[in-house]
């Protein structure tokens, strides 16, 4: 019952006091120089979080065991609002969830997106690995119920959350900075020059190419394995699982290796919204449809 499950699931449990969290985080006061880091789960953000720490403190050192104090799903406002500066929050929510003074104040949100067909991917073994979901439940079963996803979650469903962010995005907002797992990636030098650009923060080139090799996948799961530098869990075996999961294989296009054709041409077409109005996401290949 994976489509139920699924269903079900809500973003309640995944986060069981992310809804309490909201009216805080809404009416929170925001300072010019704080940084938003948004993007839907399993995207990269444990890898731009590092990327702009790094950028805005100047130094090549891990900052993993802060990123979940620094997260508008787990701290409510009034406490996030008196964490040592420079702040950079991160969240999964949709953007009507975000600080109101955000926008008014002219912090910087970096909006971070990855092909959805490698999200899903990581995905499964994440919903699994914390036990969300059934370990039972096969990649097969939970694509094709998950393709058919209604829950309006900006949590658990990448559909609705892209959704939101591309309603969001199209008003024009100038403090947002989009970037892609992809584009990171493929020149993690130039990215991080950018963002550093974004950021308004100094970074000569011996810094970006020393940021750029301790966010090489292999450094930071190293990193995470050996120093336990990104969970601050007391648990080793569950610290080494969710390593696992959280640096499991850190590539573009593995979706290739699950997606079957039917599945994939069903994935592009999906485009059904209220309005017709279809949201086309081109990430270099096949333009991808989304609700
Ligand atoms: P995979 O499961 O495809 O390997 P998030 O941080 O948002 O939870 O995203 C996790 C995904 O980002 C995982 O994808 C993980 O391996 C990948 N990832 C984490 N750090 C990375 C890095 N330094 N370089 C590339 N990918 C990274």
């Amino acid at each position: 019952k994976i489509g139920d499950a699924l269903q079900n699931l809500k973003t309640a449990k995944l986060f069981p006091d992310y809804r309490k969290h909201i009216p805080s985080i809404r009416n929170m006061e925001m300072d010019d120089d704080d940084v938003i880091i948004c993007a839907f789960a399993k995207s990269g953000t444990h890898w731009l979080w590092e990327m702009a720490s790094m950028l805005r403190s100047g130094k090549a050192d891990y900052h993993g065991k802060e990123k979940t104090s620094a997260m508008f799903e787990f701290i409510p406002g009034e406490v996030l609002r008196v964490s040592p500066k420079p702040r950079i929050y991160n969240t999964h929510f949709a953007p009507q969830c975000l600080p109101k003074q955000a926008f008014d104040k002219k912090c910087k949100i970096l909006f971070l997106q990855r092909n959805p067909k490698d999200v899903l991917v990581s995905l499964l073994p994440f919903l699994q690995g914390y036990n969300f979901i059934d370990s039972t439940i096969k990649w097969e079963e939970f694509i094709s119920k998950y393709m058919e996803l209604e829950v309006e979650s900006s949590l658990l469903n990448w559909f609705y959350y892209t959704r939101q962010w591309y309603e969001f995005l199209k008003e024009g907002h100038d403090n947002i900075y989009c970037l892609s797992y992809e584009d990171m990636k493929d020149d993690p030098v130039t990215e991080i020059s950018k963002l550093a650009k974004f950021l308004e923060v100094e970074a000569n080139s011996d810094l970006v190419k020393d940021i750029a090799v301790k966010c090489s996948f292999q450094n930071m799961k190293q990193a995470a394995s050996s120093k336990q530098e990104t969970f601050a869990i007391n648990n080793k075996e569950l610290a080494k699982k969710i390593t696992n999961f959280t640096y499991r294989k850190g590539e573009v296009g593995d979706w290739k290796n699950y997606f079957t054709v039917a599945v994939n041409e069903k994935f592009n077409a999906r485009s059904i919204t209220s309005d017709n109005d279809i949201v086309t996401i081109d990430l270099g290949g096949t333009p991808i449809q989304c609700l």
